[in-house]
């Protein structure tokens, strides 16, 4: 164990040394959501909580997805500075595989390859539960996930029945954190 812990952080840096998105194993694989509608979940979605991400620095973190005419989104990430400022972040993502369309990836970074983006569940209108894994020299997997919400708050039920899901799947929850979602003035209210 401490051998591999050693050579997770010589391999990933700070995600590996902080201790908290890695597991060992491979990925788990959760149900998606079913019939998805890339239509519908276009738009603006407020993070509201998330397993650490480790490249958010700021706070109200907000992505905006737009469908392109070739079929692929547009992603443009945001989030507020502690010094006031917006930052944003452009990606791209895409179903790789027409028959999981809940299933995307995307990419921030050219010649990067691309992460997985799971959709296990959304109404479009309310809520959405966003997964990410990947595993590497099939020996540990790293893991994302994001709960998301069309405004800036989501009801305690909601945010429980989203942790539900992802406890059902052996996703570790004891690791989610809640996003700051007051105060941001210059990103707007997110009520819209
Ligand atoms: C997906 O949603 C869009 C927008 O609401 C709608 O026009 C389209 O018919 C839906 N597609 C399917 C396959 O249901
Ligand atoms: C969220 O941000 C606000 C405004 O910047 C700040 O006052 C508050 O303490 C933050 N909340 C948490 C939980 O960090």
């Amino acid at each position: 164990m401490k051998a591999l812990q050693v050579l997770l952080v010589v391999l990933l840096g700070a995600p590996a040394a902080s201790g908290q998105s890695f597991h060992l194993g491979s990925c788990p694989s959760p149900p998606v959501q079913n019939n998805f509608n890339i239509s519908k979940y276009m738009g603006t979605w407020y993070e509201i909580e998330k397993l650490p991400a480790v490249f958010e620095k700021g706070k109200c973190h907000q992505a905006t997805y737009t469908l392109l005419h070739d079929g692929t989104v547009s992603v443009h990430n945001s989030e507020l500075l502690t010094n006031g400022q917006v930052n944003s972040i452009e990606g791209v993502a895409k179903v790789k595989d027409p028959s999981k369309s809940a299933v995307l990836a995307v990419s921030f970074f050219k010649g990067v390859p691309d992460d997985p983006y799971w959709i296990l569940s959304t109404d479009y209108q309310t809520h959405a539960l966003v997964y990410s894994c990947s595993e590497y020299l099939g020996l540990f997997h790293i893991d994302f996930a994001w709960i998301l919400a069309r405004t800036r708050t989501l009801t305690d039920d909601v945010v429980r029945q989203q942790h539900d899901r992802l406890a059902a799947a052996g996703i570790d929850i004891s690791r989610l954190i809640v996003s700051n979602q007051t105060g941001c003035g210059a990103l707007g209210s997110g009520k819209g």
